[in-house]
């Protein structure tokens, strides 16, 4: 089934542009118009507030959800880690709706969450890659990210393809509510894709780096501010799981409040820029890094890229940026392990559903 693929997921990573086009078409009619249950339609309408309850990398699609049901859809999201909201909830708005984010379906800690709240009666809809999976079968409303089965431990075309599905929900919502749209979420979607393809083409870039920034380091940091911070936590979570290399990802403005101790001569650190906004503030923060000896590999979005920039993405929307950036980030975890000699597929200690709490 790997094929040509020395590892799943590689063959994952390659697979996401085709995804992405893949949810494209399965959300779209004849008409280019959005294809959303009304039912589900009508209970992002009706909710004051949405709860977002994942773990792991789909905990990270989550924060960037948040972002895009906020901006898009302008309804106030609160993402929770589901095992700290199991026993730490917070105190819950009156007409919530619940969205559990799970490529497996059968995430222990996510069902908990799940079980507790319909017994309070509240409504529930959960995105999953797997038709028929318990999560999908508990709650009210199933929404499918339609990324094909994941093998790799690591999850890569998952998290896209709930990116995706987010930005359509919240798209499809905004309408809904009749908020005016200034874009075609599917026609943004498709720029993301070929954005991707680019990327993914590249890979012998991400290798050099690897070799360049990783090769004899047993830490790495991910800095990068708004939706890139987010991006950068996944980056972090996919380098460790199957490099073992100690990673973290920060917030650039975070860094002057404790973080920057940690960096020293040759400290290797992964800065993302793919937001306009916040352009100027990244920028420094390389810079502060980079005046303590750090070894800075900078991966800017094109109309933000400066000269010695190690990698340029593609220009795309900015509420769908992960999309692209992750690529990179998926990559260079995957050659660090390679060239580790680690099981890429199947990392120590892991499963690929976390059945148990
Ligand atoms: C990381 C990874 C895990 C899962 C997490 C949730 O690469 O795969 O962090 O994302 O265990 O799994 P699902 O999405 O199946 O609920």
């Amino acid at each position: 089934e790997k094929g040509i693929y020395p590892h799943y997921m590689l063959k994952e990573i390659d697979e996401q542009p085709f995804v992405i086009r893949k949810i494209v078409s399965k959300y779209q009619d004849g008409n280019g118009d959005l294809i959303i249950d009304p039912n589900i339609r009508n209970s992002m309408k009706e909710a004051d507030r949405i709860y977002l309850i994942a773990c792991g990398t789909s905990y990270h699609a989550g924060l960037v959800g948040k972002q895009l049901i906020e901006k898009i859809a302008e309804i106030p999201v609160e993402t929770h880690i589901a095992s700290e909201f199991l026993y730490n909830r917070p105190i819950l708005s009156k007409n919530p709706l619940f969205i559990f984010i799970s490529q497996s379906g059968e995430t222990a800690d996510s069902r908990g969450v799940l079980v507790a709240i319909k017994q309070l009666g509240y409504p529930t809809l959960t995105i999953t890659n797997v038709p028929g999976s318990t999560l999908s079968r508990e709650a009210n409303f199933t929404l499918l990210t339609h990324a094909g089965p994941e093998i790799a431990v690591a999850s890569t075309k998952a998290y896209t393809a709930q990116i995706a599905v987010l930005a359509i929900l919240a798209f499809d919502s905004a309408h809904a509510k009749g908020i005016k749209q200034e874009i075609n979420p599917f026609h943004e979607l498709s720029i993301a894709a070929n954005a991707m393809d680019i990327m993914i083409n590249k890979k012998e870039m991400m290798e050099e780096n690897v070799w360049k920034y990783l090769n004899a380091s047993r830490t790495c940091f991910f800095i990068g501010r708004s939706m890139d911070y987010y991006a950068c936590l996944e980056g972090a979570l996919k380098l460790k799981e199957i490099s073992y290399i100690q990673a973290e990802g920060f917030a650039g403005g975070e860094l002057k409040h404790g973080t920057i101790a940690l960096i020293e001569e040759g400290t290797p650190v992964i800065a993302l820029l793919t937001q306009s906004h916040i352009r100027g503030n990244i920028r420094s923060n390389v810079q502060e890094v980079l005046a303590r000896g750090a070894h800075v590999c900078m991966i800017s979005m094109e109309g933000m890229e400066e000269k010695h920039d190690q990698i340029v993405l593609p220009a795309i929307h900015e509420h769908l940026t992960p999309l692209v950036s992750v690529i990179p980030l998926q990559l260079i975890a995957y050659y660090a392990a390679v060239y580790r000699g680690c099981d890429v597929d199947k990392p120590r200690n892991l499963a690929k559903s976390v059945t148990v709490e």
